[in-house]
């Protein structure tokens, strides 16, 4: 399992990165930001709810002051805690996904990791106002739009001598997308335009999830084909059943209390905790051995095992019609990349 507490310590009062996780209000995302923030990352949380992101930077700086207890008196004067703040967005909202590039645009002028880590799963059937399914737009359209929007940044900070780490050679600048095992449910003859819209939705709400998460795998291995100075990067952080994502089924009335014993089993025997769960996606963030010259499009799976995706996700030819499959969607929502 990667351990990144064994990893550098950025001071950020000299070498100030920037960080952006999305959906870092609970589950696997909390703690990527937490990690982020203990190694000395500006940590920006995106989520929709301003009262629970609020809460989970609350929790997390509890958290983080617990952790730094445990530091030796060494460790203590080389080792910085960030800052936290919360960035709103709504993946359901394009218009809301658009804005929060441009805020964040205003704010910062550099990007060094960001984490596509937001997402919903097995939800029933149902179109977004921008008329994309629930989950493709959650899970796919709405990160592939962030990122687009902020790829000028990434780019510049790409393009930035990083002095203070005593090198004229800037720092290669990471979108890491958390996809899901879930991806492999896109069979062959992979195609956008499938909806599933079919009985049962516990069988079929599968189908379209691993779309999303093929389609976003594909996303990363694009990206990493057209901008080759930054490093992209899919994972999938293991069976984390202790996150909010399997609320809508537990939840449910009577059936769900079979749900939640289900998962709790499948957790007990396949499972990893909610911090296990972060390090797959903290080491595509921090593990300084990753480049973009050996590394970039490549997938990690629980605890940051190289792994290789499915046939459907790693063919380039899907990749790359996936790509033009959403640039004409966009486009037809008068959204230009
Ligand atoms: N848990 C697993 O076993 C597992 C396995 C494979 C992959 N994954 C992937 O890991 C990622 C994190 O999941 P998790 O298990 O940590 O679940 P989680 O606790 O439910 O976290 C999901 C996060 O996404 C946010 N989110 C959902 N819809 C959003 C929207 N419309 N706009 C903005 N934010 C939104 C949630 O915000 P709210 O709190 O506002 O809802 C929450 O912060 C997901 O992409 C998931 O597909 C998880």
């Amino acid at each position: 399992m990667f351990d990144p507490t064994e990893l550098q310590y950025l001071n950020p009062n000299i070498d100030r990165r920037i960080a952006i996780v999305t959906g870092g209000n609970s589950g696997i995302g909390f703690y990527t930001a937490l990690h982020l923030y203990l190694h000395g990352y500006i940590v920006y949380i995106a989520g929709r709810n301003k009262t629970r992101v609020t809460k989970a930077i609350v929790e997390m700086k509890e958290v983080a002051n617990v952790k730094t207890l445990q530091y030796s008196p060494d460790q203590v004067t080389e080792r910085y805690n960030g800052e936290l703040f919360f960035l709103e967005i709504d993946l359901l909202d394009l218009n809301s996904v658009i804005r929060a590039a441009e805020i964040f645009k205003s704010l910062e002028s550099s990007l060094h990791i960001l984490v596509n880590n937001a997402g919903v799963m097995a939800l029933p059937f149902s179109l977004t106002k921008d008329g994309f399914e629930i989950q493709l737009q959650t899970n796919y359209i709405s990160p592939f739009l962030f990122t687009t929007r902020l790829l000028p940044l990434l780019e510049k900070t790409a393009a930035t001598p990083n002095k203070i780490a005593g090198s004229t050679e800037p720092i290669q600048p990471r979108i890491v997308y958390v996809s899901s095992i879930g991806h492999h449910f896109a069979f062959r003859y992979f195609n956008m335009n499938s909806h599933f819209q079919y009985y049962p939705n516990i069988m079929f709400t599968w189908f379209r999830y691993g779309i999303a998460k093929t389609a976003a795998i594909h996303f990363m291995k694009m990206l990493a084909l057209r901008n080759p100075k930054i490093l992209c990067l899919s994972v999938h952080p293991g069976f984390v059943m202790n996150t909010n994502l399997f609320a809508y089924w537990t939840r449910l009335p009577i059936i769900g209390i079979l749900f939640w014993c289900l998962f709790q089993i499948f957790g007990y025997i396949f499972g990893v905790s909610n911090e296990e769960g972060a390090m797959a996606s903290l080491k595509c963030c921090l593990d300084p051995s990753l480049n973009v010259e050996q590394d970039n499009g490549k997938y990690f799976a629980t605890g940051g095992v190289e792994a290789s995706p499915s046939r459907v996700a790693r063919n380039m030819d899907y990749a790359a019609r996936t790509w033009i499959w959403t640039l004409k969607e966009l486009g037809n929502r008068e959204i230009s990349i």
